[in-house]
């Protein structure tokens, strides 16, 4: 498919099938997730992916405990795809996806978030190509915040001066794939 017509066809998917995705699929994602372009070439940024849907369902439960409701500003995300913006019930902030990678990035780093979430961006897009669903999810920071979290980097081997910093939900689309909302207008001018 040309570049541009898997970028306007990639959507978020939140809801997943319980199929897993295979391990050499979820390395190729990893895989490109390290060449995202990044701050002066340091390559920075760490991934761990984990291929364990239990695991992942852990992992977005203690997600979801830290989502403060609260702060939301309550406009929905998808018609098609409830995200846990819009419906109370979900349970994981992964969306029961089978598989899910985590994006660290150095603690003092000025652009380690941007870094991140280039790198995740990436791995979406290497994902829609091998057609596997995918979603970018934040609150990563807090996940981890707890005996629980701490314990999991260690045994992870994730460095003490790294911090998650955003997550990429993988797996199959359950139901419909969702549609694009049309573009806002007035997003962007050319200068000649
Ligand atoms: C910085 C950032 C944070 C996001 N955090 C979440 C999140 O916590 N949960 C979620 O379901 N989606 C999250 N998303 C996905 C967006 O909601 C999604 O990209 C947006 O609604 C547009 O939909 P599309 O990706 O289908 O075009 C995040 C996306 C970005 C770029």
């Amino acid at each position: 498919m040309e570049l541009i017509n898997a970028i306007k066809a990639r959507r978020s998917v939140r809801k997943y099938t319980d199929r897993q995705i295979p391990r050499a699929d979820l390395e190729k994602i990893i895989e490109a997730g390290t060449y995202a372009s990044n701050a002066g070439g340091g390559q920075r940024s760490m991934i761990v992916g984990i291929h364990n849907a239990d695991m992942v369902e852990k992992l977005g439960r203690m997600n979801m405990a830290k989502l403060d409701r609260s702060r939301l500003i309550g406009s929905y995300v998808s018609k098609e795809q409830p995200s846990v913006i819009d419906d109370p019930s979900i349970k994981s902030g992964f969306y029961g996806a089978p598989s899910l990678c985590i994006v660290f990035a150095q603690k003092n780093f000025m652009f380690g978030i941007p870094d991140a979430f280039c790198c995740a961006e990436t791995m979406l897009m290497e994902a829609f190509d091998l057609g596997i669903s995918s979603c970018i999810v934040s609150r990563a920071e807090e996940t981890f915040d707890s005996g629980i979290g701490a314990a999991l980097l260690k045994e992870w081997g994730v460095p003490e001066n790294y911090i998650a910093r955003c997550f990429v939900t993988l797996g199959y689309c359950d139901g419909e794939y969702p549609k694009a909302k049309p573009r806002r207008a007035g997003r962007s001018k050319i200068i000649e």
